[in-house]
């Protein structure tokens, strides 16, 4: 028995190698990528090394029935987006990896921005938590609901730093401050990728979008972006750079320019510093259609120079111009570009397919069982809860007033956004995600299944919410009535979902519409008002702030919203979110950030009584809420800072210990921030960064010591030449909850 078992054993054996054998190198998953490649590329005529250049939308504005397999058929498909679901895609995989002469598998792409059916907070609340495992972790359950569906690819994270609210993508991002971007960019890469391309439950992340879209003018979507370059290595670069060494796979090109050169065609920016500087040698993918939109700018004569100096600043993929396709091959034909350049890109994008595992199993990522049981799993909108409140950040609570308290048996939920739904989704939850609005917990429902059975709750919509026009004024004595027969309003207000997001640019960031008139008019009853914003950007809510006792900024919270905001409010959780962007007092202060640097007439201390300051005549130059502001419902004590020298060389590590202490009633998390000035420098330094944070809870009169180290390149920056240098001098070391309540000062001199 045993020897017939050997014999068949080794039968099978030979079978499989010479299997293994008869299929070519680049289908024999034992073999390295490297070799893959090269055989496959080979192979490769050059119409087929041109398709997979192209990436196509299955969404075709055009014609609705849009279904590629004729494209994919013919080899001009090598990527697709906006393509969702397993019977789809599996459809398509199948045309492409059984109905082309090579069977090389498409791979699916999508926005999944935060969240793919579970919707998390978007990203710029979500940044509010300063948690960096739960950022990570949303990130990853994206990707597993991603995967799940058929999707290979997602076009985050969204990295862009932005100063102007009145930009709808500032959402997108993770605030106004490149360190703490950088964190949070680099979590979310690992969150997506996982440590496991090929394990079928990652997605590939692209960080996007390079670089310095945020910087566009007046606030408007794809409007011009000027700045110089010490702004984009100092500001719009850190995050990229944190997302590359955490090993993106991808990364996209922004609808901008840098120095009057639009990103696509950029050299310097795509080649001097993204290939050379960043080390950067992974695909490299166009935003829609900015192949084309050389020739609209004016940048390229024709398509055909568009294409040239796309694929010559190494754009390996180009999204959905078509225009790759178009003229690629004529290109090489009239010697225009050389054949090494399309391999080289066509390598990148094989080897992005072979580190997915499409080649060994291009059906992996289809399993109709599997997408069943994972999206909107029960442990993933569990999680969404906790992701929700522990990002909203508490602006103001008097009185405390916040946690609602026993004594409130009536409650009026009043406002536009209290029993909506798609609305705490954002542009992208709502509109380009799986997330479905009849999934989400609204405010409205989420405290009526969390306050006590002795609670009544009664709603008002109080006004209109429905674009920027007055509308609903009608609704507002219903409201005030509701109101005066309860013991508390809670006041939802905000935007709604498209609002915000792509090409959601706004002049002036007063709620829209006739909220504020609402507030007024609910503020006249008398009764106590709690105010919680759903937002997707930074609003002037001056009016709201001063007519509510308490204000919770609850972001646009995803799926199970709603809940986390009863959790908030009814005290089972302790508000810990800190702003990662300021909010301005108006529209008129932006641009406005923590981290400005010093000016020759500060209006500082006695300067502010000066007219000949830097300063308005009408409002403070302080925003209204601060960089890393956010309140909770105990108190901290800072105490006993301890700098671990005084004097310290190039080589040295500073050890900077603080003391934290709880000194409220019960458990509370403070986000505890490092900010590190520059007194004298060759080139004018902000006044403060920050360089170090740290998330720590602590039990009712717990102390904790907090370290930060801080090493020669948190007190370096780029010299006049443009050199990254830490110059001899002194430093200002502040420790405190937020850009401007520093609580303990110190100093240190770098010799
Ligand atoms: C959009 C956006 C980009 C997005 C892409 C695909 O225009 O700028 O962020 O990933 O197109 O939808």
């Amino acid at each position: 028995m045993k020897k017939t078992t050997t014999i068949v054993l080794l039968l099978l054996a030979v079978a499989s190698l010479s299997a293994q054998s008869k299929k070519p190198v680049y289908l024999d998953s034992t073999k390295p990528i490297e070799l893959r490649v090269k055989n496959v590329l080979s192979l490769m005529t050059l119409k087929e090394k041109v398709g997979q250049l192209n990436l196509e939308t299955f969404v075709n504005e055009n014609d609705t029935k849009n279904d590629l397999s004729d494209k994919i058929k013919k080899g001009d498909v090598g990527s697709i987006l906006k393509s969702n679901g397993v019977k789809n895609n599996l459809r398509l995989q199948k045309v492409a990896v059984e109905q082309t002469r090579l069977g090389i598998p498409l791979m699916f792409e999508e926005d999944v921005i935060h969240g793919y059916r579970t919707i998390f907070p978007s990203p710029l609340g979500e940044s509010a938590s300063w948690n960096l495992d739960n950022i990570e972790k949303s990130a990853s359950i994206a990707a597993k609901e991603a995967s799940a569906s058929g999707i290979h690819l997602t076009y985050a994270p969204m990295v862009d730093i932005s100063y102007d609210p009145r930009w709808g993508r500032i959402l997108e991002g993770a605030g106004e401050d490149p360190y703490y971007a950088s964190f949070v960019a680099a979590a979310r890469v690992k969150g997506f990728q996982g440590t496991n391309l090929a394990s079928g439950q990652n997605v590939m992340a692209c960080v996007k979008h390079f670089a310095g879209y945020g910087a566009a003018l007046a606030g408007r979507d794809y409007n011009i972006a000027d700045f110089s370059e010490r702004t984009l290595r100092e500001i719009y670069l850190p995050p990229f750079r944190a997302a590359i060494n955490a090993g993106v796979g991808s990364v996209m090109t922004a609808y901008s320019a840098y120095d009057g050169v639009p990103a696509t065609a950029n050299k310097k920016l795509l080649i001097d510093i993204l290939r050379r500087e960043l080390g950067f040698d992974k695909m490299l993918i166009t935003d829609w259609a900015t192949i084309n939109n050389l020739v609209k700018i004016g940048i390229a004569s024709d398509e055909k120079e568009a294409v040239l100096m796309a694929i010559n600043s190494g754009v390996d993929v180009d999204m959905t111009s078509g225009l790759y396709l178009k003229h690629l091959e004529a290109l090489i034909a009239e010697g225009k570009i050389n054949i090494k350049s399309i391999d080289k890109a066509v390598e990148r994008v094989l080897i992005a397919k072979f580190k997915l595992g499409l080649f060994d199993d291009p059906y992996k990522f289809f399993n109709e069982q599997r997408e069943k049981e994972t999206l909107l799993s029960p442990d993933h909108l569990e999680f969404a809860r906790k992701s929700a409140r522990e990002c909203m950040v508490l602006l103001k609570n008097d009185n405390k007033i916040l946690p609602l308290n026993k004594s409130i048996k009536k409650i009026a939920v009043i406002g536009p956004l209290a029993n909506r739904q798609k609305d705490l989704l954002s542009w992208w939850g709502g509109n380009y995600s799986q997330g479905k609005p009849d999934e989400v917990i609204s405010v409205l429902e989420g405290l009526k299944k969390s306050v006590n059975s002795y609670v009544e709750i009664n709603y008002a919509e109080g006004v209109k919410l429905d674009g920027f026009d007055p509308k609903g004024l009608e609704l507002i004595p219903e409201a005030v009535k509701l109101a005066s027969e309860s013991d508390l309003v809670i006041l939802v207000v905000g935007e709604e979902y498209w609002m915000s997001g792509e090409g959601g640019s706004i002049s002036n960031i007063n709620l829209p519409g006739i909220q504020d008139e609402l507030v007024n008019a609910i503020a006249n009853t008398g009764k106590p008002i709690v105010s919680v914003l759903v937002n997707g950007r930074p609003f002037d809510i001056q009016n709201l702030t001063n007519k509510s006792m308490a204000v919770l900024e609850a972001w646009q919270p995803g799926t199970m919203g709603g809940l986390g905001v009863a959790d908030i409010l009814l005290g089972k959780y302790n508000p810990s979110g800190k702003l990662t962007v300021s909010f301005p007092i108006n529209t008129g202060q932006i641009p406005i950030y923590y981290n400005y640097k010093r000016t020759s007439h500060d209006a500082t201390g006695e300067a502010l009584k000066n007219r000949w300051v830097n300063k308005y005549l009408d409002i403070p130059t302080t925003p209204l809420f601060p960089f890393g502001y956010g309140l909770s419902y105990t108190t901290f004590v800072y105490s006993n800072l301890i700098l671990s020298k005084q004097i310290i060389t190039e080589k040295d590590e500073l050890v900077i210990d603080v003391d934290v202490t709880n000194t409220g009633k019960i458990f509370g998390e403070e986000v505890v921030q490092l900010y590190i000035g520059d007194i004298v420098s060759s080139v004018s330094r902000p006044l403060k960064e920050l360089k170090g944070f740290r998330k720590i809870g602590l039990d009712p009169n717990e102390k904790k010591v907090v370290s930060f180290i801080v090493k020669k390149d948190d007190l370096s920056f780029y010299n006049q030449n443009m050199k990254w240098v830490a110059e001899p001098g002194k430093f200002n070391i502040m420790v405190g909850a937020s850009s401007e309540d520093i609580r303990l000062n110190g100093s240190v001199e770098l010799k």
